[in-house]
């Protein structure tokens, strides 16, 4: 897209326009194009008006009904927070007293969104020229929301008043592929840190998969997880960190959000190594800890608040004689042991007629595709098949799923 078609669709003539136009469906799509063209609408325009609909009906899951109202770019919405997880974000910097909070690489400004929606100013930087005039015809509604397109590193946050920093750094390269060096992301890790230690209050969105080495020991750092999707790490500093610097995990299922952080025993510095939980003997039930715990390495911690143990070293499945009953974990029943070869995992898939296989594995060290396709699926019955190590033993569990805790 041209910056000028963006500039129309993003002045108050242009999202009239597109207000006045039916939801978007992929049957009429290209009978509706004509008909913008029929009323003397330039191809580029009437194209972008276009994909600006598709784009909403995409971005619903995601972003909510907000979505509807929003301009959207393709690589704006992959790169989007989600909006149940913005509306965390925003509750740490009304909780520790941000007035003005400047977003570093805005984006479309759905964290900037969320962070105005609570009534606090927001400058939002963003250096690219479409992403930020989308950016400035989102945050329009709100007085206290201004958008600068610059590159943030080049902002003065004294200058501007700001009293907190949010920053969620693009991790990709042009060719869309994930940086795993934050000190490539835009902007780096390590000049945002700088930055975030010269305010009172800061927020930067990391990769799950962060190594500990690029964990600062003054963060607190939270790994978030919706609806069972581990979704990002934030590490929060200062007033925006009221626990202090640690780990936790937030796991949003739904409409609720549930914490899980050490329990006493005094602060864990974020990088230091993941607490080993004693191995069990297998139990009636295998619990399947949630990814943001496991990331955050609380799974000894999930497993004292159970009661359960690990059933191998270092595998993060929990068993006990009881479903887990909390938000952390899902629960699974466990029906029968068989033999994890594979002649006798096909035996035992043959001998009951299961059509249908969900396999999941852990610490076996086996491919489940290789697995899947040397097994014959045929049959009435659907089962679930655990591939995992039992205090060593390389081991196949049939198990059923336990409902969710409500
Ligand atoms: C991951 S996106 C932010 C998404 C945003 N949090 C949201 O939820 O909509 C990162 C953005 O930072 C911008 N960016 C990267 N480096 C920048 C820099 N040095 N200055 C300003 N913006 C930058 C990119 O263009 C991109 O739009």
């Amino acid at each position: 897209m041209e910056l000028g078609t963006a500039r129309t669709l993003a002045s108050p003539e242009g999202r009239a326009m597109l207000a006045a136009l039916p939801p978007y469906s992929p049957e009429t799509a290209e009978h509706m194009n004509a008909r913008l063209r029929a009323h003397g609408m330039e191809p580029d325009l009437a194209a972008a008006a276009l994909t600006q609909l598709a784009l909403r009906h995409e971005a619903a899951s995601k972003l909510g009904e907000v979505a509807q109202i929003l301009l959207l770019t393709r690589t704006g919405l992959e790169q989007a927070t989600r909006t149940v997880v913005t509306a965390h974000h925003a509750a740490r910097f009304r909780a520790a007293g941000s007035t003005l909070v400047a977003d570093l690489g805005c984006g479309l400004g759905l964290d900037s969104l969320a962070v105005a929606g609570l009534g606090m100013g927001v400058v939002a930087v963003e250096r690219d020229p479409i992403t930020a005039a989308f950016a400035t015809a989102n945050l329009e509604m709100f007085d206290e929301a201004r958008v600068l397109q610059r590159d943030a590193l080049g902002v003065d946050l004294a200058e501007l008043g700001a009293d907190a920093l949010w920053a969620d750094p693009a991790r990709r390269d042009v060719g869309g592929r994930r940086l795993s060096d934050p000190n490539a992301w835009s902007p780096s890790l390590s000049a945002l840190l700088e930055r975030a230690r010269s305010v009172p209050a800061a927020g930067i969105k990391v990769a799950p998969g962060i190594a500990s080495e690029h964990i600062p020991d003054d963060a607190h750092v939270q790994w978030v997880s919706v609806d069972r999707e581990v979704v990002e790490a934030g590490m929060w500093f200062g007033d925006a960190a009221p626990e202090g610097p640690g780990r936790s995990a937030l796991v949003v299922v739904g409409d609720r959000a549930h914490r899980l952080a050490p329990d006493g025993g005094g602060p864990v510095p974020p990088s230091a190594p993941h607490e080993d939980a004693p191995v069990a003997g297998l139990g009636a039930y295998l619990h399947e800890p949630d990814g943001a715990v496991i990331r955050a390495g609380l799974v000894a911690e999930l497993g004292r608040r159970i009661g359960a143990g690990i059933v191998s070293d270092r595998i993060a499945y929990l068993t006990s004689d009881a479903p887990a009953h909390s938000p952390f974990a899902r629960s699974f029943r466990v029906l029968e042991r068989v033999g994890a070869g594979r002649k006798a995992l096909a035996r035992a898939v043959a001998e009951r007629e299961i059509g249908e296989l969900t396999i999941k594995q852990r610490g076996s060290g086996v491919n489940v595709d290789e697995i899947r396709r040397g097994l014959r699926l045929r049959g009435p019955n659907r089962a679930t098949i655990v591939l995992t190590r039992v205090a060593g033993d390389h081991t196949a569990l049939f198990v059923e799923p336990v409902a969710d805790a409500p």
